[in-house]
């Protein structure tokens, strides 16, 4: 009964935007792992059931960084996918350039406004236009654990760093690999939010990532983050370099690493290998962050098609929105719903918990865009603190020249 209501809200909507054939939906994405395309299955299958045909375009690599880059050759040659998975600030980059539909009839008809949260609206919107829909909410300040590697060393979650450097330096001793790791810039910096958010604190973390205040890029306490970066160095294994997020996710669930320190979307995997919460692994913040939560939002633009939102896009993001979809979708992903009025009800231990932290975050001011994932900047901000943080954590810079770097490496890319 939705998907009927749903699809004929879709042709009415077209209707009246005056189009009218279907097409098949282009979906440039760069959900490739197992746990991710098993959610893009649900989105999938939502759109099969209305008799829309979908195109798949997957471009590998975490965080979507590639995919950006064959989004950007697609424009620049006229041929612009239907739809496109996006982060914060690459959305307002693109609406800048005026290449998004406008969204605006469809997120009216279907009440938008009040059941996205502010903190999302940010980045769907575009001068007060709707130019994206939010699809989930996830967080980059986690740790994920295998519970038999902690219970057989007898290591309980760590709450604080001293903690976390004590329980890693008992699993490395003991022969497993502390840290899962992949050695890409885009998961160094994941660890990075979280490691700055312990660090320096939510104040602190503003002021760096979010006002870019070179005071604060260049302090102390960033040295000290840097420092702390190190240490965590000291504890992957020597494959680390360039393994994808979820083969060093992989190395959690099959016992052979203790911890991996990854947004949610980490237990998209560990739910499609049959693993439990619980039961089979632990997610916990990370040491410091308990009371923190590092959002991105990965939501869907619509690529103008000459000023028009096509049939197909129009159902494509009314499926999006839609409650039961957003339950679905999001209980597979690891991440939790964009919208506010979803029940928690279907999601596990961690998703509850998940929900949870981000509402009580966004109460008492300690929700922040990550950095690592294109909410706190621009990605020519982004891509310039990534190459610090990387050539710091495969030992090219010390520490001091780390923080020197990073100054100067905002400064330019402003
Ligand atoms: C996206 C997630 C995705 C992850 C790894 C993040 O930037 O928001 O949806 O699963 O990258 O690819």
């Amino acid at each position: 009964m939705r998907k009927l209501t749903q699809t004929v809200t879709a042709l009415a909507f077209a209707a009246s935007a005056g189009l009218a054939t279907a097409a098949d939906v282009e979906v440039l994405h760069w959900w490739t792992s197992g746990g991710e395309a098993a959610a893009l299955n649900v989105l999938k299958k939502d759109l099969e059931g209305q008799n829309i045909g979908w195109k798949d375009m997957p471009v590998a690599g975490g965080g979507g960084t590639q995919a950006m880059t064959v989004l950007r050759a697609r424009v620049t040659s006229g041929n612009p996918p239907t739809a496109v998975q996006m982060l914060g600030f690459d959305i307002t980059d693109w609406a800048k350039e005026d290449s998004l539909a406008n969204l605006n009839a469809l997120a009216k008809k279907e009440g938008w406004d009040s059941v996205v949260p502010e903190a999302l609206q940010f980045f769907s919107k575009h001068k007060g236009q709707w130019v994206a829909s939010p699809v989930n909410v996830h967080s980059t300040n986690w740790v994920w654990a295998n519970k038999s590697v902690l219970d057989g060393l007898g290591i309980k979650p760590p709450q604080t760093w001293d903690e976390l450097v004590a329980a890693m330096k008992k699993v490395k001793a003991s022969g497993k690999v502390a840290v899962a790791h992949g050695g890409q810039a885009w998961q160094d910096a994941t660890i990075f939010d979280a490691v700055v958010m312990s660090t320096g604190g939510p104040a602190f973390y503003k002021k760096a990532f979010i006002d870019l205040d070179p005071k604060a890029l260049g302090s102390d306490t960033m040295k000290q983050a840097f420092d702390r970066m190190s240490v965590i160095r000291g504890y992957v294994d020597d494959n680390f370099s360039g393994r994808d997020w979820n083969l060093a996710t992989a190395m959690v669930i099959n016992g052979n690493a203790a911890f991996q320190f990854m947004g949610d979307w980490a237990k998209g995997e560990f739910l499609n290998a049959g693993k439990k919460p619980g039961r089979d692994f632990l997610c916990f913040r990370f040491p410091g962050t308990q009371r923190q939560v590092t959002f991105n939002s990965d939501q869907f633009a619509m690529f103008d098609q000459g000023g028009k939102v096509s049939q197909e896009q129009a159902a494509l993001a009314s499926a999006i929105m839609s409650p039961t979809f957003q339950s679905a979708f999001n209980v597979a992903k690891g991440s939790v719903p964009a919208r506010v009025d979803v029940s928690d009800a279907a999601f596990d231990d961690c998703g509850k918990q998940g929900m949870k932290d981000l509402a009580a975050a966004a109460k008492s001011g300690n929700l922040f865009g990550s950095m690592a994932h294109g909410h706190a900047n621009p990605a020519s901000v982004k891509n310039a603190i990534y190459d610090v943080v990387t050539a710091h954590f495969n030992g090219e810079y010390d520490s001091s020249t780390a923080i020197e770097e990073l100054v100067s490496a905002v400064e330019i890319s402003r």
